[in-house]
């Protein structure tokens, strides 16, 4: 009998060990499928050295499949302090280029200093702010973290958060 108790209470620890492990083994797949691949991780961030560029000059890069539009403003741009990116003593117009009506792409338009949106006809400023049209607010800025003369786009650093809480 003694010898029938121990035996079972034998199995007893040796399923609940095996449960145990296959447990934690199934967490680990489980987080591994949860977890973004690398790949993934790195596409959500896209670094832009703004150094090289030009006062006037727009630059349209990609990030998560959406254009962004960086202007680096000059003097004959009106500046705007809630809207601008301050680096290294220049500013910097960012936005989603994505017009805020329908999300058609608006072009910019150097010689009128303006971007506008083919589809209805929506305009804005150098600032990305809807001054004509349909467009029912300033084109969007995406989240971004400076980082010396870097661009980082993606993270919200203090700069991006300060912005959106004056908004
Ligand atoms: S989508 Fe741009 S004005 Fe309608």
């Amino acid at each position: 009998m003694a010898t029938s108790e121990s035996r079972r209470s034998f199995m007893g620890v040796a399923f609940g060990t095996v449960a145990a492990v296959g447990g934690v083994f199934s967490l680990v797949a489980m987080k591994k499928t949860w977890d973004p691949l690398p790949s993934v991780k790195a596409a959500g961030f896209t670094t832009v050295d703004l150094s090289g560029m030009q006062a006037g000059e727009l630059r349209t890069i990609e990030w998560r499949k959406k254009p962004i539009f960086i202007l680096k403003k000059d003097a004959s741009m009106a500046k705007d302090p809630k809207r601008d990116i301050v680096v290294d003593n220049a500013a910097y117009t960012v936005v989603i280029g994505l017009c805020t009506h329908l999300g058609c792409i608006p072009a910019y338009h150097p010689s009128e200093q303006i971007f506008k949106c083919a589809c209805h006809g929506g305009e804005f400023d150098t600032s990305g702010k809807n001054i004509f049209g349909p467009p029912p607010r300033p084109l969007d800025i995406p989240p971004f973290k400076i980082e010396g003369t870097k661009l980082v786009l993606g993270e919200e650093g203090p700069e991006y958060k300060k912005m959106t809480k004056e908004a």
